[in-house]
């Protein structure tokens, strides 16, 4: 059995998708039973609960061989990360594979990759076998300024002139169930995945204006206007902080910008290219 947390989500969804198809059996830890429900419905076992809850996490781990541990940033990550981890340990799974970050160095201050730092020391100090994974920028981040491509052909992003080797989320989802079934070949092992090109959003726009038919214009968005935003949607100021400093690493800093085959490698084949993406993709902006 393995025990995928974040199951609704962008990484834990795809998981478990790509476990599914694998055959394999998978228990997905959810706290809203409501949206969890297509899951339940192609054959995956809940547990429900708060990860923040010991003993409902506890319960999860009965009979789990592998745990993919992928949960959204925020003031709690650490906690409820470091929480998950004991309770596997205690339980006695094999292989803990945690979600981290291409720029989760430990040279790197920014609150979020001290996080993922933190917790990747402490999966590979544990008992378990393990395997850290560490995408870059995923492409579906560019969704949430589809709208307004299809409004206006332009669109507004706080990345400067910065670039990164954006990697698709179903790819990554993929090589996460890829992991959890090869088991020991992978315990000990850190991936760094990335998308094949290194690109800015200039590049993006150029890729759309191709695609799309029609001039599309990137318009950096200064970070101070993006904390503004993010202010009015996040309950936590540490979130805002933290994703602030993330845009700011990779608009002004590098630091996202190299590429490894190391994606390609364990798919077994070529991984989604940012073209591709956005052809594929062209109906949301308005193509
Ligand atoms: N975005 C990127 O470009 C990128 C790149 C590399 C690495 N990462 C890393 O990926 C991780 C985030 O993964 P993601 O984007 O797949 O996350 P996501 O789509 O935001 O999903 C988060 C999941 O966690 C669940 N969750 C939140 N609070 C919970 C709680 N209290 N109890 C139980 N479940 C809870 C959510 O459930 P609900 O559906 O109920 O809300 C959801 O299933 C982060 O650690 C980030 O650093 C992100």
């Amino acid at each position: 059995m393995y025990l995928v947390t974040g199951a609704t989500g962008k990484t834990g969804g795809q998981t478990v998708k790509h476990l599914l198809a694998k055959g394999a059996p998978v228990r997905a830890f959810v706290r809203n039973e409501e949206k969890a429900a297509p899951l339940k419905e192609q054959g995956v076992e809940l547990a429900i609960g708060d990860i923040g809850d010991a003993d409902a996490v506890a319960k999860a781990m009965d009979g789990v061989e592998g745990v993919l541990l992928t949960l959204p940033n925020g003031p709690n990550q650490l906690d409820w990360e470091m929480g998950v981890l004991k309770q596997a340990e205690a339980a006695g799974v094999k292989h803990m594979v945690y979600l981290s970050s291409t720029e989760s160095n430990s040279d790197n201050p920014r609150r979020i990759p001290q996080v993922h730092v933190k917790v990747a020391e402490a999966v590979m100090a544990s008992s378990m076998g393990w395997t850290i994974m560490r995408p870059n920028f995923f492409m579906q981040g560019i969704y949430p300024f589809a709208g307004q491509v299809k409004a206006n052909d332009a669109f507004s992003f706080p990345a400067g002139d910065g670039t990164a080797s954006m990697c698709d989320v179903r790819d990554v989802g993929e090589v996460a169930a890829i992991i959890l079934t090869g088991g020991e070949a992978h315990y000990g092992k850190t991936y760094d995945l990335t998308g094949p090109d290194i690109v800015s959003m200039h590049d993006v726009a150029s890729l759309l204006s191709k695609t799309l038919g029609r001039e599309i214009t990137y318009k950096p968005m200064p970070l101070q206007a993006f904390h503004d935003y993010l202010a009015s949607v996040l309950k936590s100021d540490w979130h805002v902080e933290g994703v602030v400093e993330l845009m700011q690493e990779m608009s002004e800093e590098g630091g996202l910008d190299y590429t490894t085959d190391t994606m390609g490698e364990l798919l077994g084949r070529p991984p989604m290219n940012i073209a591709q993406f956005i052809e594929e993709h062209k109906g949301m902006f308005g193509g």
